[in-house]
């Protein structure tokens, strides 16, 4: 991967650009995760205290850090799973892409398969699994294709970078139980840096 000085403000100024122009879904991914891919291949984009999982709290393996919040709703954040992290599945409610800057992390995404009538149960089926690897991004479309589940399977911390198109605090989003089907919703309440 050919390495980059594309930095984080050069990334958001570049993401407004493309958010003012009244895009669709299709021209944010496109020439998003053409800067994000920039972003990422850039080692020196990220401090190196957003490298590492909080250490303290109720998910003291994992970290997840605001880089930039803009008045568009765009957000970018770092995240961060220790050796062993495991995230259950859950949605996200606005577009998003993840990049990841070091390690790999295995993602599992799922097809939501009822009405949608209850807000409290939903039938999942298993789409696919991939094991992102750096320089991969992995695309967030809500509704279509947004519900996943994330573990990291290494010894040692994997680091991305996310984007969306809305601030996740406050936003209300929903966790899915595959075994009883229960739908459980939820807010992201802070960063770890804030
Ligand atoms: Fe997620």
């Amino acid at each position: 991967m050919a390495t980059s000085s594309y930095g984080l403000q050069e990334f958001a100024h570049d993401m407004e650009d493309i958010l003012r122009s009244q895009p669709d879904q299709a021209k944010i991914f496109d020439r998003g995760s053409s800067y994000l891919e920039r972003l990422i291949a850039n080692p020196g984009a990220l401090p190196d205290e957003y490298r590492a999982p909080s250490g303290t709290g109720p998910r003291s393996n994992h970290g997840s850090y605001l880089l930039y919040r803009g008045d568009s709703g765009l957000l970018v954040t770092a995240v961060v799973w220790g050796p062993g992290d495991h995230a259950a599945p859950h949605d996200h409610h606005t577009w998003g892409m993840i990049g990841v800057m070091d390690n790999s992390l295995s993602e599992t995404r799922f097809r939501r398969m009822d009405d949608r009538e209850d807000p409290l149960h939903a039938t999942l089926e298993r789409d696919r699994e991939a094991t992102l690897v750096p320089g991969e991004i992995s695309l967030l479309i809500p509704t279509v294709d947004e519900i996943h589940q994330m573990d990291n399977h290494t010894d040692r911390p994997t680091v991305e970078i996310h984007v969306y198109g809305q601030d996740l605090k406050g936003l209300d989003r929903c966790r899915y139980n595959l075994e009883t089907g229960e739908v459980t919703p939820f807010v992201t309440r802070k960063w770890d840096n804030e």
